[in-house]
């Protein structure tokens, strides 16, 4: 079932998502060679207690760290460990912040130290299809009309989207109605109201879009060994421009 927030439901859950964005930019500015992501969830763990927060990611279905951390052709789920983080590697970084009974979800691919023109390109393109996916969000338009604005500038761009994970609405709930393919699937698609959370989420592979899932149980990798990065935000649907509830 789709859940529309009401403005009360937005008052507590604004700070929620602020709290996801700025625990995200704080663990990025973290970020550079030498670091392990062990440290870095730390570090996440430290910030989201101090926003007030709890990791909505933490326990959930037995999840075991408190932030997202996929290293290079690592598409999500990545757990932290005593790996340390190289100059040139790419880190992303999911983060999703549990605040006044609500929940901000957003991620970002960050470049640990410097990289090639390619791997900047394939980041510049996760993040533009990501914004594109969040233009399509307004009342009347439908699922499928934000799926198609991320997979057609994905493509064109000659990368690919991941299929086996789609971003969701969120809200008191991690995930929540409707799911949000970043491919056009076939059938029916729900139509978007004013009140709708969604998290927007593009996860593209620099070569071809299957992934392959590690024995660990959680982590997730490109079967071609090709890089991918990982864009996500909160987004409320209204009768005028979405608003980009984790944006700081
Ligand atoms: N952050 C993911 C999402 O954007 C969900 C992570 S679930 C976890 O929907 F268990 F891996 F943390
Ligand atoms: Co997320
Ligand atoms: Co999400």
């Amino acid at each position: 079932m789709t859940v529309l927030k009401t403005a009360k439901d937005l008052e507590l859950m604004r700070p929620a998502c602020k709290a996801a964005g700025q625990v995200l930019r704080e663990i990025g500015e973290m970020i550079r060679p030498g670091v392990t992501t062990l440290e870095l969830d730390r570090i996440a763990a430290e910030l989201i207690r101090v926003a007030g927060g709890k990791s909505a990611f933490f326990g959930y279905r037995g999840y075991p760290c408190h932030v997202c951390l996929s290293l290079n052709d690592e598409v999500v789920h990545g757990l932290a460990s005593s790996r340390t983080l190289n100059f040139g590697d790419i880190l992303s970084v999911d983060c999703g912040v549990a605040l006044n009974g609500f929940i901000g979800d957003t991620a970002r691919t960050f470049v640990v130290g410097g990289c090639q023109t390619e791997v900047s390109v394939l980041l510049e393109v996760t993040e533009r299809a990501l914004f594109e996916g969040i233009a399509e969000c307004r009342s009347g338009n439908r699922v499928v009309d934000v799926s198609r604005a991320i997979q057609e500038y994905v493509e064109a761009s000659g990368f690919s989207v991941v299929r086996e994970f789609v971003g969701h609405g969120v809200g008191r709930s991690l995930h929540e109605d409707p799911q949000i393919p970043n491919f056009v699937e076939a059938g029916s698609s729900v139509k978007l109201k004013a009140g709708m959370t969604l998290a927007i989420e593009p996860m593209v592979n620099a070569g071809r879009a299957e992934v392959k899932f590690l024995k660990d149980g959680w982590t997730v990798k490109t079967r071609d060994g090709s890089l991918s990065a990982h864009f996500e935000h909160t987004v409320l649907v209204t009768d005028e421009e979405p608003e980009v509830l984790t944006k700081v």
